[in-house]
């Protein structure tokens, strides 16, 4: 067995020690990244790449913003943790703001760590909450990778991991109410979606879908989960999707949220009406980490600085920018999705390839299960010069890969 000892790390760069340590699970961009700013990282040998992944959709202030990085910094030298056994000051101006900021009538929040736990705690509350224990999702979803998470999963190959699957999943067509009557009956506790479906190449329905399953929920008794893992705070322009025009005005009865919520300190929440919260009694829920005070410290600076520097007007208008600049491409068939979680959909599949280009010339983008499918997750302060930068790059790679 290797030893610290064999190795001189002037020699062994930390890639190749990345991957002897560690179980390799991702295809990882060949870069060491060791430092960022708004949405700009850099590698060990100080080069810049725009990152318009924003680290998994999560960077959503950019990178180390100023008022976040300060907050953690005070916040750290306070009081690092306690559990929910004790009441705390920083995590009661987490949970106001969030349901201040929540459309009605979401008026609750339980704190989680993560994406895929907080679609756990969803679907236990809703199944709490009705008495019910099936769970409605969708073609092309994608909730997460613990065992309820990953059994509401439908997109490739995910679900199988997750062998043996929690029973009582069933899959809807995504965009078809007709597939979702056929299966909601009295033993369905809960219709959970991802309103815009990310990893399946940034699938969106039209307005009266949301509505009709809102309708649908209302009339037979089951709870309507929104996933917004990836479209909440702020990505798609608002601060949620539920309750947005492209939502068609549709509130979900719970909401979850992660990625961005935390700048990064890894942080999940679910947002529920008073009607399912009433319903949790003592124990029913619970985790240690949820609502400790480091990550609640990032929730309330990430709300704050995504306020202050008015990011959610900057989304709505660099997005118009960058789809009037793409309607120029020949190339690209259509822009899916809205504001900064954008699916540029190309004639053809040579999103990986894009990918790899644009990666040479510096810009980090992302891929999804659509070939066809470039996808961008910028940081919500992407400016209009980043997506010339952007639109520049993009027309020499597709020039050369042509
Ligand atoms: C829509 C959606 N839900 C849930 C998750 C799972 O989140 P996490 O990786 O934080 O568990 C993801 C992660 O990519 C996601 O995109």
């Amino acid at each position: 067995m290797r030893t610290k000892e064999t190795f001189n790390h002037a020699l062994v760069d930390s890639a190749t020690r990345e991957d002897l340590f560690q179980v390799v699970t991702y295809q990882k961009f060949p870069l060491t990244v060791v430092r960022g700013r708004g949405a700009w990282v850099e590698t060990t040998d100080g080069q810049r790449f725009l990152d318009l992944y924003g680290g998994h959709a999560v960077a959503a202030t950019g990178h180390c913003h100023p008022h976040v990085v300060a907050a953690l910094k005070e916040q750290a030298e306070r009081l690092l943790f306690y559990s929910n056994v004790v009441y705390s000051d920083v995590r009661a101006q987490a949970a106001e703001k969030l349901v201040q900021i929540a459309p009605r009538p979401l008026a609750k929040v339980f704190f989680c760590n993560s994406g895929t736990e907080a679609n756990e705690n969803a679907m236990r509350m809703a199944r709490l909450a009705t008495g019910r224990e099936r769970i409605i999702t969708f073609t092309g979803s994608f909730h997460g990778r613990t065992a309820d998470a990953i059994s509401a999963t439908f997109l490739g190959k995910y679900r199988d991991l997750g062998r043996p699957n929690v029973p009582g999943h069933l899959c809807a067509e995504f965009g078809s109410i007709e597939s979702v009557e056929r299966l909601a009956d009295e033993k369905v506790a809960a219709i959970l979606i991802e309103p815009i479906q990310s990893m399946a190449g940034v699938r969106m329905a039209e307005p009266e879908f949301y509505e009709k399953l809102r309708a649908l929920c209302d009339e037979r008794g089951i709870a309507l989960i929104f996933d917004e893992v990836q479209t909440g705070v702020g990505r798609t322009g608002t601060w949620f999707f539920a309750g947005s025009e492209a939502a068609g005005g549709v509130v979900p009865d719970i909401l979850t949220l992660a990625k961005a919520l935390g700048s990064g300190v890894p942080v999940g929440a679910c947002l529920a009406s008073e009607r399912i919260a009433s319903a949790i009694r003592l124990n029913d829920l619970g985790t240690t980490f949820g609502g400790g005070m480091l990550a609640m410290a990032a929730v309330v600076a990430t709300l704050e600085a995504i306020e202050r520097d008015a990011l959610m007007e900057n989304v709505r208008r660099v997005e118009a920018h960058l789809r009037r600049r793409l309607a120029d491409f020949s190339e690209v068939k259509g822009v899916r999705g809205r504001g900064f979680l954008l699916g540029v959909e190309f004639v053809s599949d040579v999103a990986g390839r894009l990918q790899k280009r644009l990666l040479e010339a510096h810009i980090i983008t992302g891929t999804s299960s659509d070939p066809r499918v470039l996808r961008l997750l910028p940081p919500l302060c992407l400016s209009e010069s980043e997506v010339e930068l952007f639109v520049e790059h993009l027309r020499a790679a597709l020039d050369e890969i042509a």
